[in-house]
């Protein structure tokens, strides 16, 4: 989910190569994910691909002349002032020296000039002599000092055969650093750490006790914090989650004791602590690294967690920001006013994780924002939109 692309004017300057069929894959996310996007192709790039395929595929218009006026409608500058973003993937090493020297001789390359100080991300894509040539790397260089997003293309096998630094990034790349480039900054300079997933507790070498939390909220409450400017401490529990890679410092821990050890070792560096993890209050009093036999563990013995929450409330600083989750099947309110109070939280955010459509192990959810002076209801949502309102709500009553 990509929330800041949506309804955002994307214009996609394509350039030649073997690469620009995977330009068509990036078109169709962006159409998909609700942007409204245009294409420019360079005259090269048509003798590839027909205008018609990105036309069909982004149900967009595509332009490729330079004096394609109508009206007093001129491409070039009509589109760069259009634009939120500016995309160019795959770009040639030709382009790349065009652009990065000024020169305006058809029409990427003049949108390109005319765009001048809006968000503009570049993909070079070649072959890896060519992309390692000095004159091709200062002028990479050069873009990058007038304001460009590079993503650096991948090492491997090249269409020639040949194996080296060149190819295409995964357009997954692409668009995060695009929603990176159009989302707002207001978290700027701020420290954020999220805890996220269960916790895991080992009763022998084969079986476990442990929760249906999937890490979902946590991850989006990380993805969003960093898209918007903050630098985030992700300490999860095991989840099968991919890790994103806006999300820059990330640890994996398996147990309640890991969790406390690693969040103790973080807490004191951030601004904003938010535990969103769903941590086993409980753990095994003998364990065995054998499997056990089935009779042995009927009765099994169980020795209390450490509340990790309860001891951030006690040692957190005045200007620290302490978020709990409650996690309540009944009495929601009621108990999650108790814990807001009990672990000295500035809010607690309560989830009803009774209902099979929200919460636990699905992709939206439904929340209560409760703190000592008020109680905020957010409709359900997908758990990024969600994590969206937790980070407005933060920002509009802390900063
Ligand atoms: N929490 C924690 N350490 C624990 C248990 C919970 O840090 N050992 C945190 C959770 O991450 C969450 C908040 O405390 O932010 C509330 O967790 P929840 O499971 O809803 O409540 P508990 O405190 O465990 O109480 P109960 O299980 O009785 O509802």
């Amino acid at each position: 989910m990509y929330p800041y692309l949506k309804n955002k004017n994307i214009l996609l300057s394509v350039s030649s190569g073997i690469a620009i069929y995977k330009a068509i894959d990036l078109l169709s996310r962006l159409r998909k994910i609700g942007a409204n996007p245009k294409v420019i192709m360079t005259k090269n790039a048509q003798s590839w691909i027909s205008d018609q395929v990105f036309s069909a595929v982004g149900n967009c218009e595509v332009y490729y002349e330079i004096f394609d006026v109508k009206g007093g409608w001129i491409p070039h500058t009509e589109l760069s002032r259009w634009a939120d973003l500016l995309i160019i993937a795959p770009a040639t090493a030709n382009i790349i020296a065009k652009i990065s020297h000024g020169i305006a001789d058809d029409l990427v390359s003049s949108t390109a000039l005319a765009y001048s100080k809006k968000a503009k991300l570049i993909v070079p894509t070649m072959n890896v002599r060519m992309y390692e040539n000095p004159t091709n790397l200062s002028n990479l260089k050069m873009l990058n000092e007038q304001g460009w997003h590079i993503i650096e293309p991948e090492e491997g096998e090249l269409a020639d055969g040949e194996v080296g630094k060149g190819r295409y990034p995964d357009n997954i790349k692409i668009l995060v650093h695009s929603e990176y480039l159009l989302t707002k900054k207001d978290f700027l300079n701020k420290k954020v750490l999220i805890t996220a997933g269960p916790t895991v507790e080992k009763i022998d070498a084969v079986r476990f006790i442990s929760n249906r939390s999937s890490g979902k909220m946590g991850y989006e409450l990380a993805k969003e914090f960093s898209y918007r400017g903050a630098e985030v401490t992700l300490i999860s529990g095991p989840t099968n989650l991919a890790t994103p890679s806006i999300v820059k410092k990330i640890y994996r821990v398996e147990n309640t004791q890991e969790m406390r050890e690693k969040v103790l070792k973080e807490f004191q560096k951030n601004d904003i602590i938010i535990m969103s993890s769903a941590v086993s209050d409980f753990r095994i009093k003998n364990y065995s690294n054998q499997k056990l036999k089935k009779d042995s563990i009927i009765n099994l013995e169980l020795e209390k967690n450490p509340d990790i929450l309860k001891e951030l409330g006690e040692k957190k600083n005045e200007d620290q920001i302490l978020i709990g989750f409650a996690a309540e099947t009944e009495n929601l309110k009621e108990n999650a006013k108790k814990k807001l109070k009990e672990k000295n939280l500035d809010f607690i955010i309560l989830n009803d994780v009774s209902r099979n459509d929200i919460g636990f192990d699905v992709e939206d959810n439904e929340i209560s924002i409760i703190s000592r002076k008020e109680e905020l209801r957010i409709d359900k949502n997908n758990k990024r939109i969600i994590a969206g309102h937790i980070c407005d709500y933060i920002f509009d009553r802390f900063f």
